[in-house]
């Protein structure tokens, strides 16, 4: 994945390659990835497809939260296991 963006940004947005940086790190391995990236840094945390697979959800936000500066934005895209049906809000209303 860390290779194929690699090549995204070489062929799609050379322009942009001085300022992106691709770290590889893991969610959940109790490091809340210190070291990798510094706390309060980013506007948006976006993640699609990765949380279902990491085996410490809670280790996997806090992650996510720590690099986060207050009031910025987390964008979540992914799979659940729901222990009820989901309520169809737009029908409800
Ligand atoms: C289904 S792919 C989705 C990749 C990309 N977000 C996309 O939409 O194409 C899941 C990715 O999650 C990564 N991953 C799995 N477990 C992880 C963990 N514990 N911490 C960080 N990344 C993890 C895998 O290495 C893989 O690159």
């Amino acid at each position: 994945m860390l290779d194929r963006a690699s090549q995204n940004v070489a062929e799609l947005a050379p322009d942009c390659a001085p300022v992106i940086e691709f770290k590889r790190g893991l969610l959940d391995d109790g490091t809340l990835l210190k070291g990798l990236v510094d706390e309060n840094v980013a506007d948006l945390v976006m993640s699609n497809g990765v949380f279902n697979l990491t085996t410490d959800k809670a280790a996997a936000f806090r992650s996510a939260f720590r690099i986060l500066k207050p009031g910025g934005r987390f964008h979540l895209c992914d799979l659940c296991k729901v222990e009820e049906p989901v309520v169809d809000a737009a029908a409800a209303a």
